[in-house]
């Protein structure tokens, strides 16, 4: 594994974390010819069946796909253990036959940044980092809280003061963080501290790789899963776009391996009001950045930090990019909870984009597709409450206390619509 500049190819330190020549984000290359498909597929799966930490975590099951860090300084939650449901309303909500979620949501702090953390922290601790610093729209700071806590590393989180989820920063507070609201947008917040001095304190954004190494271990998990057999596409949501890039990454690396046969292709989803990578992808040139504004607060990012990537990513599996409404992402999560399923609404860009995808015909309706819903349901219970109360849109809404007669009658009406 080589450290290098993703825009100059510069090679770069294992300490640094931007390029001393261009400034641009850094990247670890793995050099496959050195493994074999077949052994690694075997140690992978042997590992499931150990009692060790380390062989039941869904990312350092797949050490050697890492970069090296000391088994002393590893910080593990058992993270990235994650489930891959048939998503059978879903399907249907979207006219396709072959659809299925992947819940990264399913983390020990409910959403997927923990399958980069660890390893982020982990690596902050072997260095000798006392201190670990993020801007967050609320899950990278609940996750970067968790780890630090187990790793007795200070946390400082930097979030927008209006616009996220109240829900996110009580989890935040609970592991400890100390955490700063700034008068700006998670944008600001992230030039704040990306101005920090690296050598200081452990900065563990996307703009970190070791977060991307961990995070990629995502495509791992979901591609074993299925006995490396490879879908059509995979759909996300995309905000700084750390995890189109990390995503891009595992597959990438995945098919050179010979782990699966071939590339599946990436659907990243955006907001609408926060799309700012959409356009660059079907325009070209630079990333405009946008002043964002989107209910999925989770993805409410106008400059996102890793496009650059991403976009060589998305290209090189023949994917695409789009957006969705608020009100359609708002749809899709209801829907999604009908397959007996939560996520909060930033994960539901994916559905709402995989059915955008099918009226336009660019995934065929007996594709193999994979959803990837990045965050659990309670991460934002208010978005939820007030889909129900002001939309009362399914039969499950809620009603006034009935009376016993009233009751009788409801337990009738309620069977005869879900027969
Ligand atoms: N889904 C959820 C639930 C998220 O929290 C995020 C990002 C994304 C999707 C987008 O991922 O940024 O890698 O493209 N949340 C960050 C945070 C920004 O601070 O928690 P991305």
């Amino acid at each position: 594994m080589h450290l290098a500049c993703s825009e100059c190819a510069a090679a770069a330190t294992a300490d640094s974390m931007f390029c001393a020549a261009c400034g641009g984000l850094l990247a670890f290359t793995l050099d496959a010819a050195h493994f074999d498909g077949a052994a690694l597929r075997r140690t992978f799966s042997e590992r499931r069946l150990s009692d060790d930490d380390l062989d039941r975590s869904g990312v350092w099951r797949f050490r050697e796909l890492l970069p090296p860090i000391a088994r002393e300084h590893v910080v593990t939650l058992r993270e990235n253990v994650v489930p891959v449901y048939a998503a059978y309303r879903g399907a249907a909500y979207a006219d396709a036959e072959r659809v299925s979620y992947l819940h990264l949501g399913a983390n020990p702090t409910a959403s997927f940044k923990d399958a980069g953390m660890t390893v982020a922290i982990s690596h902050a601790r072997e260095r000798g980092n006392r201190v670990a610093v993020c801007a967050s729209t609320g899950n990278t700071a609940a996750s970067m809280a968790a780890y630090c806590a187990r790793a007795e590393l200070a946390a400082l989180v930097l979030v927008p003061a209006v616009g996220i989820s109240a829900g996110k920063v009580a989890q935040t507070l609970d592991y400890g963080a100390t955490v700063a609201a700034i008068d700006g947008d998670f944008d600001r917040a992230l030039e704040l501290v990306r101005a920090l001095d690296p050598a200081r304190v452990a900065i563990v954004n996307s703009v970190n790789p070791y977060r991307i190494e961990g995070q990629k271990c995502a495509a791992f998990a979901l591609l074993e899963a299925r006995a490396w057999q490879a879908p059509d596409w995979i759909v996300l949501p995309g905000g700084n776009l750390g995890n189109t890039s990390a995503f891009g990454k595992g597959l990438r690396e995945a098919y050179a391996l010979g782990l699966i046969d071939r590339l599946p292709r990436l659907a990243v989803v955006q907001a609408s009001g926060a799309a700012p990578f959409a356009r660059v992808f079907h325009e070209g040139g630079d990333l405009r950045p946008v002043h964002a504004v989107t209910a999925a607060t989770a993805i409410k990012i106008g400059a996102p930090a890793s496009w650059r990537k991403a976009l060589v990513e998305v290209r090189a599996t023949g994917g695409t990019v789009l957006d969705a409404s608020d009100d359609a992402i708002a749809d899709a999560r209801a829907v999604i909870g009908r397959d007996g399923i939560g996520c909060e609404p930033a994960s539901a860009a994916s559905l709402a984009g995989l059915q955008a995808l099918r009226v336009a015909g660019t995934i065929g309706r007996c594709d193999d597709v994979v959803l990837v819903l990045t965050g659990h349901v309670l991460k934002d219970g208010a978005y939820a409450a007030a889909y129900h109360t002001s939309a009362a849109r399914f039969a499950n809404a809620i009603r006034p206390t009935p009376t016993d007669a009233d009751l009788r009658a409801l337990v009738d009406e309620v069977t005869a619509v879900h027969v």
